[in-house]
This record gives C-alpha cells, sequence and structure tokens, in this order.
C-alpha cells in the first residue's frame, strides 16, 4: 500500500497508514473494557478483542487496519443512509421534518420518555424513535426502504456482497418490543404513513446489513465530498450533507454526543454493533469498529481510536 504523505497548514505531514496504526495501538489499550451489546442476542456472539478502522479519501484511495474487511452489523449506522436517501429523494420538501427534530435527545437511543412528552415528534433521526419516521418516510418515498439502503451501500463501496444478516435481523424482531412500542406511540400521534410492521420490519431490516469499514468508509464518502456520489453524480445538496454532518455531530453517539466531539470532534454516526463512522468534510471519511460497547452504546475501542487519529493528526472540524 502506498503512503500518502498530505501537507496540513502549518507543515505538519499526514500519513494514514502510520495513523491507523497509531489509533489500533489506542484501541488495544482498551481491551478489556466495555460489553457487547446483548439485548439483541445475536449480537451478543460478536468477538470483544475485534477491531478494525479504514479511511477512504475523497480522491479515492483506502487504507486500512486489523480487521478492516471483517464485515459486522451496522445496526443504528444504517439511520444515517437512510436519512440521506430520503433527503436525496425529496424528503426535505415532504413530512420528514415536521415529522422529526434536530436537538439531541440527552437521554438513551430507545428511550420511550420524551416521545410521551414531545407528542409522538421524536427529537432527532438517530434515535431509534426518529430512525422509525426516517424509515417511514424512505418506504413512502421508494416503497423498499431497506432495499434502497442496501443497494446504496453495494454501488458505493463497489461490494456486491454486503447484505442483511437474516439471523441478526430475526433476533432484533423476535427481541423488538421497545422498538415496537416506540412505532405504536408514534403512528397513535398519526407520525406515521405506513403500517407499523411495515416500518418495523424495513427499519429491522436496514439495521440488520453486515458489512466492513471498507465499505463502510467508502459508503459514507459522500458526505465528506458534501454531496457527490462515488461516481461523481450529486445526491444531495453541499447544504443537506452540511445538515447531516451537523446532525451527525450533536446527535449521531446519543447522549455522549458532547463527549465524543470533546474527544474525536468529528461527525459521526454509532451503532450497536461496535461500528462508528466519521466524517472529514473535504477529506475523508473514517470508519472503527470493535464489538465492545461503553454504557451510551458506543464502542469503546473505536472511539478511542478516532480519538487517537484526530489528536496525532491534529485533523478535526475544530
Ligand atoms: O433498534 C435498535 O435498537 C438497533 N437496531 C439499533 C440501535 C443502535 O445501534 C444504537 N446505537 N448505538
Amino acid at each position: 500500500m502506498d503512503t500518502v504523505v498530505d501537507a496540513l497548514p502549518g507543515g505538519v505531514e499526514l500519513d494514514y497508514p502510520q495513523l491507523l496504526g497509531t489509533a489500533m495501538a489506542a484501541a488495544r489499550r482498551e481491551a478489556g473494557r466495555g460489553q457487547v451489546a446483548g439485548y439483541i442476542p445475536a449480537l451478543a456472539a460478536a468477538d470483544p478483542e475485534g477491531f478494525g478502522m479504514a479511511v477512504a479519501t475523497v480522491e479515492g484511495e483506502v487504507f486500512g487496519v486489523g480487521d478492516w474487511e471483517r464485515p459486522f452489523s451496522l445496526q443504528s449506522i444504517s439511520k444515517l443512509f437512510s436519512l440521506a436517501l430520503v433527503l436525496a429523494a425529496g424528503g426535505s420538501g415532504s413530512s420528514l421534518w415536521t415529522g422529526v427534530g434536530r436537538e439531541p435527545s440527552g437521554t438513551p437511543f430507545n428511550s420511550l420518555v420524551q416521545l410521551e412528552t414531545e407528542h409522538g415528534v421524536p427529537r432527532n433521526p438517530f434515535i431509534n424513535a426518529g430512525a422509525l419516521v426516517v424509515t417511514d418516510r424512505l418506504q413512502t418515498l421508494t416503497g423498499d426502504a431497506a432495499a434502497h439502503v442496501l443497494d446504496f451501500l453495494r454501488t458505493e463501496a463497489g461490494n456486491p456482497a454486503i447484505a442483511i444478516d437474516a439471523d441478526v435481523a430475526a433476533s432484533e424482531a423476535e427481541h423488538g418490543h421497545r422498538n415496537a412500542a416506540l412505532a405504536h406511540f408514534i403512528a397513535s400521534h398519526g407520525n406515521l404513513e405506513n403500517p407499523v410492521d411495515d416500518v418495523l420490519r424495513e427499519y429491522v431490516a436496514h439495521c440488520s446489513i453486515a458489512a466492513s469499514c471498507r465499505d463502510l468508509a467508502l459508503a459514507g464518502r459522500f458526505l465528506a465530498r458534501h454531496g457527490l456520489r462515488s461516481d461523481g453524480t450529486r445526491m444531495l445538496e453541499r447544504s443537506e450533507a452540511k445538515r447531516i454532518n451537523a446532525v451527525m455531530l450533536t446527535c449521531g453517539t446519543y447522549d455522549a454526543a458532547g463527549e465524543f466531539a470533546f474527544r474525536v470532534g468529528l461527525p459521526a454516526k454509532s451503532g450497536v454493533g461496535g461500528g462508528v463512522l466519521a466524517v472529514l468534510p473535504g477529506r475523508a471519511a473514517i470508519s472503527a469498529w470493535s464489538p465492545a460497547l461503553d454504557r451510551a452504546g458506543n464502542s469503546v475501542a473505536a472511539v478511542a481510536a478516532l480519538d487517537a487519529f484526530t489528536s496525532a493528526s491534529g485533523l478535526s472540524v475544530f
């Protein structure tokens, strides 16, 4: 793999393979910390020591370290792609932003409490309640929400092997009482356009997509490219890409978004499969994965790796 040396302001030199090595060393120091997600039983078998990380630059180079080509369950990271696809399909002019807010929730990702006081309008698109509304709108726009998320990932990553893990989907569906409660509550306020069962099925299906750090970094590049897809076509207006990055920064890691911004300084979206996708606007998408999670549901080692990456390189949005 070639070494890319990139000049930063102030004459600092950037060497992605070396930075990934630094990040992996930081991740290894977290060994033994955190817990693999157990509330979806099919995820509980993941290896807590697993770690991978990848960088995909806006120019098209990809670098990786550790298990960077090993698929894992995307879970909530898929919410980012469903949101982007709704906006790309013209959803910003539809009922999306009346049905979901753009403020951090300060509550756990699967909390029911706020939804009652806020009349069935979820705080943001990344908590489970908000993602259910986004999936509902994508279902209205496409008739096939999860298939559109899957197709987008395959195309951007150039990997037709990316797939929905049927075992994970069945496991989540069987234990998805909280999401069912959220969806019914939202529907009771008239904030779903499709039947609850359809929305839950599509939501669980896109959360159950398995992809690698390599796939994820490539698929996330459109946010670093201000809305341009891999083939150069425009998916989102520049201002829409900006808005998604902003919601990632403020809401993408749930009630730990402040701590994440403090440590890493990048827009990012996490998932309980242990993945995190972060964006360096104008430069690269960075993904990291390790299954053991902190109390907020974010990967302990992936966050440590991203912290080390931005601290060592000086690259962040701040
Ligand atoms: O609905 C759920 O609970 C999962 N499919 C996704 C949750 C998740 O990944 C939260 N992220 N940290």
